[in-house]
């Protein structure tokens, strides 16, 4: 029998063979688009911080304001956890998503989880797109549904899969799909779902994580872009993303959020949000709801970047929105590439199984509004010097 540390040790040991080994890289000022790591500036290209807020005075004035009612949640939210400003947040967010309610959660690991496992049970069957994020993964693993994967935005395969459920006698049927996909930055085909989902009476839930703040009419999400938003029956969301907090939601029909609020455990077993970050998220979904000049900017950096790089002969996938993959393939390749990137300056880092298909190692660029002209042209030119060099 080895010992733990004999394992542990086997462990690293392969992961850093594979190339699969991470660490954490401590940087200051990753909020803007320029950070600095080992003392060294760099332009940033791995925050979620699309609309450029989180270093935003009106954020940071809103956490002192709700600092005077104190540091702590003090109690889960069933307790005396659920503040009147947590009230307020709530029906904002509802407003905001044109929902009947709204149900705020630590984050969006936690509403994913706390969603899934309060909605489906082993009589159930989750019909999950292969790339959904992690975290509804391990939502519906806990929840004991039967996972149906389907294959990343295949609907025949979705229908196929819909079709052998029902053979097998499943009581619900509910399709969960990220809007905006986190590692390759396309887009699911929403009104497609809505049609499938009609056809084979399922719920449809999406993860607006990469979507709200960034699409719609004053960034209510990708399905409000689309205009299908009435036939989701949940929307869940981030704060940690566009809006530049921390945090997290899910909108819906009032009885819908009401059997969360009594089944779902991570909302339930948990102590409350601090009354500084309910206080900075009002304040930022008031600034998201203003942001379409950065919205404007965002898009056409976005459309700008992803060209240049396709003109230059570099796979971007399908990428239509603010994260712009560039494939790699090998894990090697891609860390040397990002390592070469930061040499000059270029803060990408190199994603890798499992959070991507082996294979499939890349660099996400995600974007900021405020990104300068002059950064993006020369991280550019810096990706061709590296290309070149990795070439030889
Ligand atoms: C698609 C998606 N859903 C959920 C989450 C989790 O959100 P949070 O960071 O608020 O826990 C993330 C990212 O972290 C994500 O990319």
């Amino acid at each position: 029998m080895s010992s733990w540390n004999d394992w542990i040790g086997e462990e690293l040991h392969e992961l850093d063979v594979l190339q699969l080994k991470r660490e954490c890289m401590p940087v200051r000022n990753a909020q803007l688009p320029v950070l600095s790591w080992n003392g060294k500036k760099m332009f940033n290209f791995s925050s979620n911080n699309y609309l450029g807020l989180a270093a935003h005075p009106k954020l940071k004035e809103a956490i002192c304001r709700g600092t005077v009612a104190g540091s702590g949640g003090v109690a889960s939210r069933l307790i005396i956890g659920h503040s009147e400003e947590t009230e307020l947040l709530e029906r904002e967010i509802a407003r905001f998503k044109k929902t009947e309610k709204a149900l705020l959660f630590p984050n969006g690991y936690m509403a994913n989880v706390g969603m899934l496992t309060a909605l489906v049970t082993s009589k159930d069957a989750v019909f999950s797109d292969q790339y959904n994020h992690a975290s509804i993964v391990d939502g519906i693993r806990l929840s004991g549904a039967r996972l149906f994967r389907y294959r990343h935005l295949d609907l025949n395969h979705l229908e196929k899969r819909l079709k052998s459920a029902d053979q097998k006698g499943v009581r619900h049927k509910l399709i969960i799909t990220d809007s905006v996909f986190s590692m390759d930055g396309d887009v699911a085909p929403l009104r497609e779902l809505v049609r499938i989902k009609e056809k084979y009476g399922a719920a449809l839930v999406i993860d607006e994580a990469h979507g709200a703040g960034v699409f719609g009419p004053r960034g209510q999400g990708m399905a409000h872009e689309l205009g299908v938003h009435e036939e989701i029956d949940l929307h869940m969301g981030t704060f940690s993303k566009a809006f530049g907090v921390y945090g997290a939601y899910v909108a819906g029909k009032k009885e819908w959020i009401s059997l969360l609020v009594n089944r779902a455990r991570s909302l339930i077993y948990t102590t409350a949000l601090p009354p500084a970050i309910v206080s900075a998220n009002r304040m930022a979904l008031r600034l998201v709801t203003q942001a379409d000049q950065r919205r404007g900017e965002l898009k056409e950096k976005t459309v700008w970047f992803r060209k240049q790089l396709m003109q230059k002969g570099f796979a971007v996938g399908n990428s239509s929105t603010q994260i712009i993959p560039l494939y790699l393939g090998e894990n090697a390749r891609a860390l040397a590439f990002s390592e070469s990137l930061r040499q000059r300056g270029v803060f990408a880092l190199a994603i890798r199984p499992p959070t991507v298909p082996v294979h499939t190692a890349r660099l996400r660029f995600s974007l900021m509004a405020n990104h300068s002209w002059e950064q993006l042209e020369q991280t550019l030119g810096y990706i061709e010097q590296v290309n070149k060099t990795m070439r030889r």
